[in-house]
């Protein structure tokens, strides 16, 4: 059977195989588990310790400063409720009308734990203005967690800008950066950001494993009860196979990103520009430059999302916006906060391509796209 055109790398990609080849010997022989003194312990030791410098490499931080998680949702709640319970008192949080539910959620809980929590607008590209954070700042706002990258639309939000006025004013800054790592440069010094969140799956790596990068001397309690794993910050016996995984991961993408950046992009726009030519109406969500690479978020005119990608899904498998709602028909609350109306949201779509993404396999997307569409505005 021919398979679709994978257009769907936002909500996961396929592990890369130079990733397997370095799980695989972790799963088969190096069973050993970090903590134990013996030969096969310091095995899984030495491996943990290798991805941990891979990882920090990727996002220029130090080694000692990633704490491997279980995913970027445990990341992002260790980042909001570890924080929360370091201070020891109800505080200000700040966060974006476009995060992730993993930051949406957590922030939910320290809401109704006695936080104060403001959420600001984006504009119509999805946006944070820094000057809308500045104006939410108060006295005892300690923490601002604002998304590196939208998982959506692709917006790259001003996270240096914001972070230079928030440490200014003495809170921490956390970002959600699970969609950026691999597709752009990521520097947490140039960021100046406090808390990082990483996912594996978003960059050719397994499911199930996430990082949190903490900056040295970052207030951070454990949010699991138990062993002294990472630090204590996340006790559990690690999950080797897929740190290696995470670690080589990281590998590949910091080598990679020079030629794959480009190359993405480059594919995008040809996908946007092939649909253009035949659907003139198209409208592109997000920001037209600060935007992933990879992504392309478009409302079709006239027609719904859901039945554009039914009509073709022999042909391309994509979605609506987030995997997590990709089965449900309400409109993006990303797309409501930046203001679209219902008809536009109801026609939106997310294209993403990634590493295996090639250009016949774009022109293949592009016809099955146009034709659905036909068919739709025709049967109207
Ligand atoms: C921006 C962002 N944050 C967090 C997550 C959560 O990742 P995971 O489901 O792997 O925990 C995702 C996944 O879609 C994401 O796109």
């Amino acid at each position: 059977m021919n398979l679709p055109v994978y257009l769907d790398y936002n909500a996961t990609t396929p592990v890369a195989p130079e990733v397997a080849d370095a799980i695989i010997p972790y799963l088969r022989e190096h069973f050993g588990n970090p903590g134990s003194a013996h030969v096969f312990g310091q095995r899984a030791k030495l491996a943990v310790a290798q991805a941990r410098a891979q990882v920090a490499a990727l996002i220029q931080a130090s080694a000692a400063e990633i704490v491997f998680t279980g995913s970027a949702t445990e990341a992002n709640n260790l980042a909001l409720l570890g924080v929360a319970r370091a201070l020891g008192r109800p505080g200000h949080l700040i966060i974006s009308a476009v995060e992730h539910p993993a930051v949406m959620a957590p922030a939910r809980r320290l809401e109704e734990a006695g936080w104060a929590v403001t959420v600001v607008p984006v504009d119509d590209c999805g946006r944070v203005a820094p000057q809308a954070v500045g104006k939410a700042l108060r006295p005892d706002t300690s923490l601002v967690s604002i998304m590196h990258a939208n998982n959506e639309i692709g917006t790259i939000q001003p996270v240096a800008e914001i972070a230079a006025m928030v440490k200014a004013h003495g809170a921490l800054m956390h970002t959600d950066a699970a969609q950026s790592a691999g597709k752009v440069p990521l520097d947490v010094a140039a960021l100046g950001v406090d808390l990082l969140t990483l996912a594996g799956h978003k960059f050719y790596a397994t499911k199930g494993i996430g990082a949190l990068y903490v900056r040295t001397g970052t207030p951070l309690a454990p949010v699991l009860a138990g062993a002294e794993q990472e630090r204590g910050l996340r006790p559990g016996t690690e999950n080797v196979p897929a740190i290696v995984g995470l670690g080589e991961a990281a590998r590949l993408a910091r080598e990679r990103l020079p030629e794959a950046e480009p190359r993405l992009k480059t594919l995008r726009d040809r996908l946007h520009e092939k649909l253009l030519e035949v659907i003139p109406g198209l409208l592109l969500n997000g920001h037209p430059e600060q935007r992933l690479p990879n992504t392309l978020h478009l409302s079709f005119p006239g027609v719904a999302g859901r039945e554009l990608l039914d009509r073709c899904a022999s042909d391309v498998a994509a979605s609506l916006g987030s995997a997590c709602h990709d089965y449900e028909d309400a409109v993006s609350g990303v797309l409501a906060a930046m203001g679209q109306d219902a008809a536009r949201a109801m026609g939106a779509v997310r294209l993403s391509v990634g590493w295996m993404t090639s250009e016949e396999e774009i022109d293949r997307a592009a016809a099955a796209l146009t034709a659905a569409y036909e068919t739709g505005r025709a049967s109207r």
